[in-house]
């Protein structure tokens, strides 16, 4: 199983990124845009595992409050395309969480940096570079989805697997 961590999102705030990417596609960028159904902000990737219960028990154990997230900011790694979080403690504190709970339990993750993103195209070609405004919006987070991710014909689709 292709497992990996993330936030859902809310429809207001998932529709205001199908906005940014109906602007990129005005400006001409081709690529493979994200469903809106597959909007979401990873917090750790796992990658295939044989147990997600196991990884359950480990996010059981980290004590999780609500907060705002707001979006802010546009750019990119390389030819993947991505919309901004606005800088809070309390999301890369909950990042931070996640992965010792993972790294204790003994669950292997990607270790690179967590810089806190929602990709809205990849493989993206342009000619001109767009600089795309944010724009406003901003939900509260109540929980966090454990997820799974199976490639199909019609393209990867995600599933929650459990929520903490
Ligand atoms: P991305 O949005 O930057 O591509 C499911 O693949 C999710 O896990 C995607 O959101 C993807 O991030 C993220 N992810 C993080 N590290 C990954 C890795 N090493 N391989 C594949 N996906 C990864």
């Amino acid at each position: 199983m292709r497992l990996f961590i993330a936030i859902n999102l809310s429809d207001s705030f998932k529709n205001t990124l199908t906005e940014m990417q109906d602007e990129l596609r005005r400006r001409h960028v081709s690529g493979n845009y994200t469903p809106t159904e597959n909007l979401h902000i990873t917090l750790a990737f796992i990658g295939e595992y044989p147990d997600p219960y196991a990884v359950m028990d480990a996010l059981e154990t980290i004590d999780f409050k609500p907060f705002d997230i707001a979006l802010d900011g546009f750019g990119n790694f390389g030819d993947l395309f991505w919309a901004g979080l606005a800088s809070s403690e309390a999301l890369s504190s909950l990042a931070k969480k996640i992965r010792h709970a993972l790294a204790d339990a003994g669950i292997p993750f990607d270790r690179k940096k967590f810089t806190p993103h929602i990709t809205l195209v990849r493989k993206a070609k342009y000619n001109k570079f767009p600089e795309l405004k944010t724009k406003q919006t901003s939900m509260k987070v109540t929980g966090v989805s454990l997820m799974r991710s199976d490639f199909g014909k019609g393209g990867v689709r995600y599933t929650e697997v459990g929520t903490f």
